[in-house]
């Protein structure tokens, strides 16, 4: 018997996700140590230490379910962004949100539209409820919405996701960009605006999408604690959107989706300004060494406004086996249809100098 023969033939066609390799993992197969992993967008600074003193709190209460509506992170968050309770669902990580949006609009036979190049866990949400994904090609790596927009209508998708920034190339839409496609939409067609790095953006690219809720009913804007919070290894992410679009994802979520020591650090880590100031400021002088020793490398790569940088290597996959073997791990894209590139996350200045090392050592090494 071939148990996978009882699962639908759309759960049988997904290709399992590839998470970043683990740093421990990777010690044990090659025997080394102080391994650098820069795969994952993960925070280089950790996290706030109002986050931990409030994890080392809530972990007094462990025993007890947490508080199934997040009463608490929700008025944190409905203070911070001026919307109600009533239109912020909470995720275990974005990544739940993402999934949430799709087991609760789509089913056999409804399509979801995305773009080529857009970050993974798209096609699998609406693969994974029997649903078809439409991948619009991209233009220079970045996402063309009037032709999002185009064929999601033609096709009359149901559901449009959009990453700003996108992972894994970093491209950006503007907020006029962003307005003009709402504008254009039919309303009966939702849009879950990913904006798992926005707090990554530098001050000249900020916009207030949260002020965009009442024009476009249609929109749902989702956020993590995953990034720019640091609290990746909590999982815990939110999303805004109209209270009976809320409503809809709040009735698929498990109850206790986010757990008690992730809501008590997320309120925290959501006051700690100044974290995510340092945050940024660190991104942005990696992001300069990074791309500095790209240039002098010789090497082209995709201008990024998140926390990481896609490059071009040639064979993307080889590059990556010999830069493990280095000691650094980074995150190969072949997936995404970019087998010439690589992903890099940014570090620490002494992480991102050794990865710039390495991949010169590599790049010599070939020649
Ligand atoms: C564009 C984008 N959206 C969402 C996520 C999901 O992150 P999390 O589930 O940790 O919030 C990621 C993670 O890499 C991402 O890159």
């Amino acid at each position: 018997m071939n148990y996978s023969d009882l699962a639908p033939p759309y759960i049988r066609a997904i290709a399992p996700y590839q998470p970043g390799k683990p740093i421990a993992e990777l010690e044990r197969e090659l025997g080394i140590s102080g391994i650098v992993k820069l795969a994952s967008n993960e925070n280089p600074l950790g996290c706030s230490s109002l986050a931990v003193a409030a994890m080392q709190e809530a972990i007094k209460t462990i025993a007890l379910y947490p508080d199934g509506n997040g009463f608490e992170l929700k008025d944190a968050l409905s203070k911070r962004y001026r919307v109600a309770h009533a239109n912020i669902v909470l995720g275990n990580g974005s990544n739940d949100l993402l999934e949430l949006a799709a087991r609760a609009f789509l089913t056999v036979g409804d399509k979801a539209v995305y773009s080529a190049h857009a970050f993974a866990v798209y096609p699998l949400a609406t693969q994974a409820v029997g649903a078809t994904g439409i991948s619009v090609p991209a233009i220079n790596f970045g996402h063309d919405l009037q032709a999002m927009r185009k064929a999601a209508v033609a096709q009359q998708a149901k559901l449009i996701f959009v990453a700003n920034p996108n992972n894994p190339t970093g491209t950006f839409l503007g907020a006029a960009e962003l307005l003009d496609f709402l504008r254009a939409l039919p309303t009966n067609i939702l849009v879950v605006l990913d904006e798992a790095y926005n707090e990554y953006l530098p001050e000249s690219c900020r916009y207030d999408s949260v002020s965009w809720m009442k024009e476009f009913p249609n929109l749902i804007i989702s956020r993590t604690f995953s990034k720019a919070f640091g609290l990746a290894g909590l999982r815990v992410g939110y999303a805004l959107a109209h209270e009976q679009v809320a409503d809809m994802l709040n009735r698929v979520r498990q109850p206790f989706n986010v757990n008690s020591v992730a809501q008590a650090a997320a309120v925290a880590a959501l006051q700690d300004e100044d974290f995510v100031r340092r945050t940024n400021a660190l991104n942005q002088c990696g992001m300069e060494q990074i791309t500095a020793g790209l240039k002098r490398l010789g090497l082209e790569y995709i201008p990024s406004y998140g926390n990481f940088i896609a490059f071009r290597i040639g064979d993307g996959l080889k590059m990556y086996r010999r830069l493990l073997e280095l000691g650094v791990i980074v995150r190969p894209v072949s997936s995404y249809d970019m087998p010439e590139y690589l992903r890099v996350s940014i570090g620490t200045e002494n992480e991102n100098e050794k990865f710039l090392a390495a991949l010169q050592q590599a790049i010599e090494e070939s020649k």
